[in-house]
């Protein structure tokens, strides 16, 4: 096999070399590594110069380029496992190279969950994490990280598979990543809090292909009757795009004020914060310091999730202005024209024409229409 050194952070490794870059989709090379998630994992080195565990597990580590830039980059012991012996040799080699004290262990990510506790635990599969939560959240000492890529099931484009993964029911809506990233977050809420345990989100995203969350654990029937209590359910209209929130575990019947229609309950979903603002602000502070090829594009997704108003789910004015027949103004004149009429407003994350706001739906059609 021929090999070739890539550099991410400040780290430098060697993977497997295709003709198709450095991108090997599941089956096609023994081992893995994609160029596109690095976002996520500069998001992940950053979060962890800040919290400094004492100890850090890549559960599936693959080439080990994540768990090599946790140990090089924030000088944390890390273990690195995968079930994949290829990935193993790798993983070895690349860490020997660099003189990092990686622990590499070569298990299946469920039987290493089920018998070693872990100050981090690193969830970061091909697809779904869903086969994986249970034994996750038992390891989890403190934090518990998770990368869903099966977008399509948990946004509810692919509705049947959404619902066995994550038993709730997901809607193809104009918010979708948005439910993808909340399915994701009251999934290993209802895992997470039946082990009398809750969690607070400290930072949440989607981004291109993937849903990512990094959550601190908390210990205690109390905790956990705080994750309880922000589970609920988003009420959405078939024919417009009312919507309203409700917490709990028990939808209740709602109606549309405008076409007097049932509205469809979408959950059970997190409707709590999915990130700490303050948190994202220190990590913002951190950026001039850290050497990132996704430092432009981190920095403006932790702007934006530290001044994300708390409210759900966001509207894809673009698309509301085109249901209107009208030609959408610049976010920021949006913006202040909601401002104006006395409520509040914010981008997210989650698009470019993505707007949170608490106002009703007809006075966004109103700001729209001006
Ligand atoms: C998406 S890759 C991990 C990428 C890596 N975390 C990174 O950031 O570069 C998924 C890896 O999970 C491993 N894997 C899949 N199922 C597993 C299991 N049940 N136990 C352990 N490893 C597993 C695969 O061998 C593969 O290397
Ligand atoms: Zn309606």
């Amino acid at each position: 096999m021929n090999y070739v050194q890539v550099i991410e952070g400040t780290t430098q490794f060697l993977i497997p070399w295709q003709d198709d870059a450095a991108h090997f989709p599941p089956g096609s090379a023994p081992v893995f590594f994609n160029r596109r998630m690095e976002l996520n994992r500069d998001a992940t080195i950053l979060l962890l110069k800040e919290l400094l565990p004492a100890e850090y597990l890549d559960l599936m580590a693959a080439t080990g380029v994540r768990a090599l830039r946790v140990a090089n980059e924030c000088e944390i012991p890390v273990i690195a496992n995968d079930r994949d012996f290829e990935a193993i040799r790798f993983l070895k080699a690349n860490a020997q190279r660099l003189g990092l004290p990686v622990r590499v262990v070569n298990r299946d990510a469920n039987a290493l969950l089920s018998t070693e506790k872990f100050e981090v635990v690193d969830l970061d599969p091909f697809g779904s994490p869903a086969p994986f939560i249970d034994s996750a959240v038992r390891s989890a000492r403190k934090y518990l990280f998770v990368t869903a890529t099966d977008t399509a099931p948990l946004c509810g484009a692919h509705l049947k598979a959404g619902m066995r993964r994550y038993a709730a029911v997901p809607m193809n809506t104009q918010y979708h990543p948005e439910v993808g990233l909340r399915m994701l977050i009251g999934h290993v809420a209802r895992e997470m809090m039946k082990y009398d345990r809750g969690f607070e989100p400290l930072l949440s995203f989607s981004f291109e292909h993937f849903h990512r969350t990094h959550l601190a654990v908390v210990p205690g029937v109390r905790a956990a009757d705080r994750t309880l209590a922000s589970l609920g359910f988003i009420h959405q209209c078939p024919h417009c795009s009312f919507r309203s929130v409700e917490a709990g575990l028990v939808p209740s019947g709602r109606t549309c004020p405008g076409c007097s229609v049932a509205l469809l309950p979408i959950g059970p979903l997190w409707i709590g914060d999915i990130a700490d603002r303050e948190l994202c602000l220190r990590l913002l502070e951190r950026i001039p310091g850290v050497e990132f090829g996704s430092k432009a594009r981190l920095s403006r997704l932790l702007r934006i999730l530290a001044a994300e108003l708390p409210v759900l789910p966001h509207y894809d004015y673009h698309k509301e202005a085109k249901r209107l027949g009208v030609s959408p103004p610049a976010m920021d004149i949006l913006l202040e024209r909601l401002v104006q009429k006395g409520y509040g407003a914010s981008r997210a994350h989650y698009s470019g024409t993505a707007v949170l706001t608490d106002a009703p739906p007809e006075v966004l059609e109103e700001v729209l229409s001006l």
